[in-house]
């Protein structure tokens, strides 16, 4: 698929990955609908991306109605949609169940679980059933759907629940290329490393030194270095139903 003239949703794009994504694709020609539960963060990507072809949409992508009427208001402004990125993401680290110092048990909360999972894996479910409902009443000749996993998928230590949701959407992509290549649709995840955004803040110090030195390259990756992959496989249709790395060499 060409990025010329092609309409695009990703969300999380009031900062780090999606900020660059959404950059990028305007620079190539595209327009995209940025989705955000962060309006001042979508203010800063609007502001640096300072193109009409960027059109920030506030949106809580755990919230049905908040997806419905996002991509309705999307829907009211283009007429068609070729892609949705989903890449809204957050995280919550502690150990499914850990004896403390002091002897006292600390366990995952529910609530901890329960956030992770509807904002990375539901919302993730949300945004592509609306976006697909309009690619496939618009009949788009072709479309594509991305989630960006991570290679936390295959379980990293205090990850139940961000680790379960980056599997899960590997899974849901698969699922999607299966169901809708009838359609020309196809589905793929792509799975960062550790990336130098915001979302590294919860992570300790000497984690981060500890990730920094965890790969061949021996330094932590770019937003940029995840837009140029998504980029590719935007434009390479014959990457579908699979997941592509980007992580420096583990
Ligand atoms: N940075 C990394 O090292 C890394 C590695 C692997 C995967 N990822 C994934 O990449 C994606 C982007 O992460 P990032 O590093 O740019 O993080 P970030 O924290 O910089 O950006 C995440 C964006 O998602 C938005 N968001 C959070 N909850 C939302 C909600 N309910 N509805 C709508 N938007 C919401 C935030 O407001 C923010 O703008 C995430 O899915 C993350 O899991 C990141």
């Amino acid at each position: 698929m060409k990025l010329d003239g092609k309409i695009f949703a990703v969300t999380g794009a009031g900062a780090g990955i999606g900020r660059q994504l959404a950059g990028s694709l305007v620079a190539g020609g595209s327009r995209v609908i940025g989705l955000d539960i962060n309006e001042d963060g979508l203010g800063q990507t609007a502001e640096q991306i300072n193109n009409n072809n960027f059109f920030p949409v506030c949106c809580d992508v755990s919230c049905e109605q908040s997806v419905t009427d996002a991509f309705a208001t999307g829907l009211d402004r283009f007429s068609v949609l070729h892609g949705l990125i989903n890449n809204a993401g957050i995280v919550s680290n502690s150990a499914l169940v850990k004896v403390l110092p002091d002897k006292t048990i600390s366990r995952m909360s529910t609530q901890a679980f329960d956030t992770v999972m509807n904002v990375n894996l539901r919302g993730a479910f949300l945004c592509a059933r609306e976006a697909v409902t309009w690619m496939l009443d618009s009949s788009v000749e072709e479309g594509i759907l991305i989630n960006i996993s991570s290679g936390s998928r295959h379980g990293l230590r205090h990850q139940s629940n961000y680790s379960a949701s980056k599997a899960g959407l590997v899974a849901m992509a698969n699922v999607w290329a299966l169901e809708l290549a009838q359609h020309n649709i196809r589905a793929v995840s792509i799975a960062p490393g550790i990336i130098q955004t915001d979302i590294l803040a919860t992570f300790s110090s000497e984690k981060i030194k500890k990730m920094r030195t965890g790969n061949l390259v021996n330094r932590i990756g770019q937003p940029a270095n995840v837009a140029q992959l998504v980029i590719h496989v935007i434009e390479n249709d014959f990457i579908n139903a699979t997941v592509v790395e980007v992580d420096g060499g583990i």
